[in-house]
Order: C-alpha cells, then sequence, then structure tokens
C-alpha cells in the first residue's frame, strides 16, 4: 500500500554537515511519504535541525519551538496534528532536558540517530509520550543513510566523509555532540559521489568535524588517508572539482598539500582554523600547535600551491585573553593574509573545561575586539576578491541570478561569480573574464559557451 502523502519541513541551523544531515532525513522520509515543504504552515512534521556550537545558536531553537506550538495548538483544534522534532546537536547536548523546557516537543534525537527516525515515528505514532533517543547506536547509520534524489538537485554538493572528534579544544562542544571521530568506509563514499556525479553534480564538498584526519578502510584492510581519498574520487567521470572542510593544522598532512600541488581537481581553497594566534590561548584551547607552527605550515602550503586562498575560524575573548593575546591574533591574520573568515565572541558552553576557567572577558570587551578583527579581515577579503578583476576565472555555472538572463557560479576560490547565460548551460565550467567585484562576489563574461 502508498504510504498516505504527508509533509515535513526541516530547518537547519549551524554547520554544513547540519544541511547534508537534513537532506539525508529527507531522504529516510520519503519512503514514508513524507515530501518537502518550505514552511512549517502545511507541514504534518518539522524537524529543527539544530546547532550548539555557541549559547546564541541554542537558544534560538526554543524561540523557534514557542512559534511552532502556536501552529501545532491551531493545527490540533482543527482535529489535525503536526510533530515537532529536535535533532542535531542541541537535540544530543540536551536530550530529556528539551522536552522538559518544551512540552510541546514530540521527538528528540541526535545526530547519529537519523537513520532510525521511521521507527522513532512509529513509536510517536503508537501513542508514546514524547521519544528521547540519544544513544549512540553500534551499527553504521550511513549504510542505511542512502542519498536519494533530493541530494543532485544541484551541481555542487555536499558528502559527509568523517564525523566527529577527539581533539577536545577546550571551548568546543563537537566531541560531545557528535561524539568520537570515525571515517567512513572508501567504497560507501565512492558509490555515493559516483551517484552524485550521475545526478549532475560536478563539485563535491567533503565534510567532516576534521576532514583531514579521515582514515577510511580501503577495503583491502588498510587504511586511507583523505589525499587518497581525494585521488580516487579525482578519477569519476563528471567529478570535475573536489573541496573539503574542515581540516585541522595537526592532521595536514605531506601527502594532502601535495595533493593541492599536483591534483588540478582539487581546489585552490584551503579553510584551516587556527582560532587565535597567542601561544598562551591556543595552550589553554588544546590545540596542540603553536602560532609558528601554523605559520611554518602556512609557508609550506603556499610553496606547494602558491595561488591558495586561505581561510579561516578565530574566537576573540576566549577565558584570560589579555590585549597582548588578542593583539598576536591580528598579527597572525596580517601575515597570513585570509580570503575569509569566521570570527566569533567566545560563549562559554556548558561541560566544556574552558566555561570553568577563572577569568572570563567582559562582553563588551569581547565586543570591542570582534569588531577590530572583523574590520581587518574584510579589508583583507575585499583585497583579495579586487586582485580577481582583469583576470580569467574557470567558473562552475551552479544556478539562475537574480536578474532573468544571469547565472552565478563558483570561482576555484569559492568566491560567486556573476555571469550572463541561460539555465542551460547549468553544470558547464566557463572561462570568464573577470570584470567587477562587488562585497561579496565577482561578476564578469566568458567569450563563447564551450
Ligand atoms: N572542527 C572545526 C570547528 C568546528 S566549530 C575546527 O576544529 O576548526 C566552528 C567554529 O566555531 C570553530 O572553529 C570556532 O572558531 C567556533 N567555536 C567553537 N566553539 C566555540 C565557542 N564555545 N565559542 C565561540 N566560538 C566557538
Ligand atoms: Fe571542536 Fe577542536 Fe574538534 Fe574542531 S578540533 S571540532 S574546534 S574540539
Ligand atoms: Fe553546530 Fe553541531 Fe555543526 S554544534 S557547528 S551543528 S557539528
Amino acid at each position: 500500500m502508498e504510504p498516505a502523502p504527508r509533509k515535513v519541513f526541516v530547518k537547519t541551523y549551524g554547520c554544513q554537515m547540519n544541511v547534508y544531515d537534513s537532506a539525508r532525513m529527507r531522504d529516510v522520509l520519503a519512503p514514508l511519504g513524507y515530501s518537502e515543504t518550505t514552511t512549517p504552515e502545511d507541514a504534518d512534521l518539522v524537524i529543527l535541525n539544530t546547532c550548539h556550537i555557541r549559547e546564541k545558536a541554542a537558544e534560538k531553537v526554543y524561540s523557534e519551538i514557542g512559534r511552532l506550538r502556536r501552529l501545532k495548538r491551531a493545527r490540533a483544534e482543527q482535529g489535525g496534528e503536526m510533530l515537532i522534532a529536535v535533532a542535531g546537536c542541541v537535540a544530543q547536548a540536551e536530550g530529556e532536558e528539551i522536552v522538559r523546557r518544551a512540552p510541546s516537543v514530540d521527538l528528540v534525537f541526535g545526530p547519529q540517530g537519523y537513520h532510525r527516525l521511521p521507527q522513532l515515528l512509529a513509536r510517536k505514532k503508537s501513542g508514546e509520550g514524547p521519544v528521547v533517543e540519544t544513544e549512540f547506536p553500534a551499527e553504521d547509520k550511513f549504510e542505511t543513510l542512502r542519498t536519494g534524489q533530493l541530494a543532485g538537485k544541484g551541481v555542487a554538493a555536499f558528502l559527509t566523509v568523517q564525523e566527529g572528534c577527539d581533539k577536545f579544544c577546550t571551548f568546543c562542544v563537537v566531541p560531545y555532540t557528535r561524539g568520537a571521530e570515525a571515517s567512513r568506509p572508501r567504497e560507501q563514499i565512492m558509490a555515493e559521489a559516483r551517484r552524485l556525479a550521475a545526478q549532475g553534480v560536478r563539485e563535491i564538498t567533503l565534510l567532516g568535524q576534521n576532514v583531514n584526519a579521515y582514515h577510511g578502510s580501503d577495503g583491502g584492510g588498510r587504511t586511507m588517508g583523505l589525499a587518497g581519498l581525494v585521488a580516487e574520487l579525482s578519477s569519476i567521470p563528471g567529478i570535475e572539482r573536489l573541496r573539503y572542510t574542515t581540516s585541522h593544522p595537526r592532521d595536514m598532512t605531506e601527502d594532502l598539500i601535495a595533493a593541492h600541488a599536483g591534483n588540478p581537481k582539487l581546489m585552490p581553497y584551503l579553510h584551516l582554523p587556527v582560532q587565535s594566534g597567542s601561544d598562551t590561548i591556543l595552550k589553554a584551547m588544546n590545540r596542540g600547535h603553536t602560532a609558528a607552527d601554523y605559520m611554518r605550515l602556512i609557508d609550506k602550503i603556499r610553496r606547494a600551491k602558491p595561488d591558495i586562498a586561505m581561510s579561516g575560524d578565530f574566537i576573540v575573548g576566549f577565558p584570560g585573553e589579555t590585549e597582548k593575546d588578542f593583539e598576536s591574533t591580528l598579527q597572525i591574520i596580517r601575515d597570513t593574509g585570509y580570503a575569509s573568515a569566521f570570527s566569533f565572541k567566545y560563549s562559554p558552553r556548558p561541560g566544556t573545561p574552558a566555561a570553568d576557567m577563572a577569568v572570563q572577558v567582559p562582553e563588551a570587551e569581547k565586543d570591542a575586539r570582534l569588531q577590530a578583527l572583523q574590520k581587518l579581515v574584510t579589508a583583507q577579503q575585499t583585497a583579495f576578491n579586487r586582485q580577481m578583476v582583469g583576470r580569467t576565472l574557470p567558473v562552475l555555472l551552479e544556478k539562475p541570478g537574480r536578474d532573468p538572463g544571469q547565472l552565478v557560479g563558483k570561482s576555484p576560490y569559492l568566491q560567486p561569480v556573476h555571469v550572463s547565460g541561460g539555465p542551460h548551460l547549468i553544470g558547464m565550467i566557463v572561462d570568464a573574464h573577470i570584470t567587477g567585484v562587488g562585497s561579496n562576489s565577482l561578476s564578469g563574461h566568458y567569450d563563447q559557451a564551450v
């Protein structure tokens, strides 16, 4: 019997892995009759795929639940039903606490439970109270979580190859919410990449909390690092571009650096967070490297791939951070020169060692430092974008632009590029002559469609 048609609305917070996971949840629900809707108003099931990384991100969930509760009540008054589910990292971190604080929530399950979603829904439908599932199951969720039709809508796709983290930076919740570092076997990844290529995907971004710690099995009992995986993925016909994120400086191996020099499909863009430029703070953060180690690494990478664009993450106001420490962070930014960067005010997270450190930095201080840091990276980003004018860049055309007859693509350096062209060109790589630069994008034209 065909399942009754229903609608699911998934709201995604946080990182790219959550974006990937949300697509997997839609895939798992499709055989149960659920199709996607873009508003909660007509949804039978609303899933909030949450992020716990900073307090603000986590608190957003509760205000969203508050709004949904009204919709749920209105639906019940009409004799209908709307289920509210909380998934993702807040679910993993807070579990039962969520249903205590927000009794309108029907289901709570963490990132390791997505393949069990059909069973969890069945339990709920059979009359169980709130269903909370935050165990780390023994089975491999990726065995069941296959990419479905929805995954290949675009020409650029994410593919999770590694999940979890064993590094335990003292500020970070990820090792607790995503669990221990685990890599997917190579064959599973290759199969998924081939499916994506068959659906028209041309660019794959490999995802992992520490993606360069990847150590999957190669099928023959040996382990394979990210460089090896990248090499194999490059051989799949149709896959023209590969990227990976997020990398940790400690796992930037020689062979991965060599891949940047030797593999033209590996894009010259590297997100390599350093968080701080002060050795005192790096030590307190448990990052496992010094500022000089990072600079040596950047040198080595740039020697191998001179045009590589660097990106990073920074935290200001980590406990005990002095003006002098902060100045060292500005210095490492000046020395590195970033094409883009993400920066955050330190947010104490329950259960992490840094939250209990004695000297917390006042909020006003954090605000001032964040502003100064962002001013510097914005200047670097603008300079980086401006130097593209007059150059010819290969641009992967991804989707229609805002204006009719316009397309948006990506440069190798992850910059959005606006060109003119019809939708039939989507998926092509054109050599675009860059003529203009906006605040966050480029524009250009190309001589002929290939
Ligand atoms: N695995 C990645 C980071 C994932 S979290 C890595 O190791 O680089 C993304 C970013 O959020 C981090 O790089 C850090 O800059 C920021 N972040 C993490 N915890 C934070 C906290 N408690 N307060 C503020 N920013 C934080
Ligand atoms: Fe968090 Fe550090 Fe692991 Fe990155 S390396 S996920 S910042 S604990
Ligand atoms: Fe947030 Fe979890 Fe990603 S805490 S950043 S959604 S791994």
